[in-house]
């Protein structure tokens, strides 16, 4: 059933209460997500993207009891991406001559996974369509943000921004609006889908939310098609984006291990302790990357000022989950924090040595050679490891 926007704006997308992994297995769901959509109702009839593929046609045949499909004049689709574009091929059954509203990578994206040629009218920012009653419709390319091809749709007198992804969530509800559901839960899926989607393209992203300011556009809601629609101070969170593309870190050190016989956990744990004897003011917080989820340690990474990488060695070289998670902190191309390393060993102990090479190369600053422990650790070693944690907290 279709919920009230604002006046004849509505939404009639889909609530994923149960989706537990996103981009394949890439992206941890704890907590569902929802494929926004959006039905406007003025002298002209717009939709504005659809759902993932898999609610294509409850999607299709949900609209088709609010509104004749062929009343559609214009249908946007601000990204190309399958949770958002899923529904054309079944609604393009119904209604193949209706103009798809896009950017020209997104006629790339949608040709390129769907191999149908529908009624693209491609536009570029600036680009405007009139949708009756003094209202106006204006395009706005959000190049890389987080695809080529995505695009974001502004209505005026409404002032709504139907940003897409950028502002989203991955966050089920039933609730349509932020000031309606736990902020706590909001701000964490909200830092979360930042942390791991957005991160790499800071640089565009600041550049692009210069523009989008310039343009000093009355912002009433940003509709998002992830999570919900910010109207309670809707700036706040386009504040926080411009705050989290700087750079972002708070006052955190994260200890990131993974172990065998749990030698490199004592020594996870000591360096802990080094670090809060030395630093009454830090948030320390430890993680066995075995036993947690990788996106949540990514979003605890996004927020440390220091990461501590530990790895017992195994066959010359670190563990795989270790590995994973440097491989994956790189391609986030994180900036400005700093990285140490330990681990035990039994017979060469390569460990830090690969952690450290790798960690440069992902773009961290290493504090000193790292850390290393022959056997398990003895209660010198031990010691010793507060003492390395003591160093850490103090550089
Ligand atoms: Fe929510 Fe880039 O798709």
């Amino acid at each position: 059933m279709k919920k009230q926007v604002k006046n004849n704006v509505y939404w009639v997308g889909k609530v994923d209460w149960e989706l537990q992994k996103f981009h394949g297995d890439e992206y941890s769901t704890h907590k569902g997500s929802t494929y926004n959509s959006y039905l406007i109702q003025e002298e002209k009839t717009v939709l504005i993207d659809t759902v993932w593929a898999p609610f294509a046609k409850e999607f299709v045949e949900n609209l088709a009891k609010e509104i004749d499909l062929n009343q559609i004049d214009y249908i946007i689709a601000n990204h190309g991406e399958v949770d958002h574009s899923g529904g054309l091929p079944e609604l393009m059954k119904h209604i193949p001559d209706t103009p798809i509203y896009c950017t020209a990578n997104s006629v790339k994206s949608l040709k390129g996974q769907y191999h149908e040629d529908w009624n693209f009218r491609v536009v570029k920012t600036g680009d405007k369509i009139d949708i009756g009653n003094g209202k106006t419709l204006v395009f706005v390319e959000m190049t890389m943000l987080h695809w080529p091809d995505s695009m974001a749709t502004y209505m005026t007198e409404d002032n709504i921004l139907f940003s897409n992804d950028a502002f989203g969530q991955h966050y089920a509800t039933e609730k349509l609006f932020n000031d309606l559901v736990d902020q706590c839960d909001l701000m964490q899926e909200t830092l979360k889908y930042f942390a791991n989607i957005l991160t790499p393209f800071n640089a565009i992203l600041r550049k692009k939310l210069d523009e989008v300011i310039a343009l000093n556009l009355p912002i009433d809601m940003i509709a998002t098609s992830h999570g919900v629609i910010w109207r309670d101070n809707p700036l706040q969170i386009v504040e926080k984006y411009i705050e989290w593309s700087k750079d972002y870190q708070e006052n955190q050190i994260s200890i990131i291990y993974d172990t065998m016989w749990n030698g490199t956990k004592e020594l996870a744990e000591r360096i802990a302790e080094g670090i809060a004897l030395e630093d009454q003011e830090v948030t320390v917080k430890v993680f066995n990357l075995a036993k947690s989820d990788l996106n949540d340690i990514i979003t605890e990474v996004f927020k440390s000022k220091a990461v501590v990488v530990g790895s017992p060695t195994i066959g010359n070289d670190i563990l795989h989950s270790i590995s994973a998670f440097i491989h994956y902190a790189k391609s986030m191309k994180f900036k400005n924090k700093k990285a140490a390393a330990f681990g035990c060993y039994g017979w060469s102990g390569e460990s830090v040595k690969v952690i450290n090479k790798l960690m440069t190369e992902a773009g961290f600053e290493m504090i000193g050679e790292g850390y290393r422990n022959l056997w398990n650790p003895d209660e010198n070693s031990k010691k010793e490891a507060v003492e390395y944690g003591k160093i850490i907290a103090k550089s």
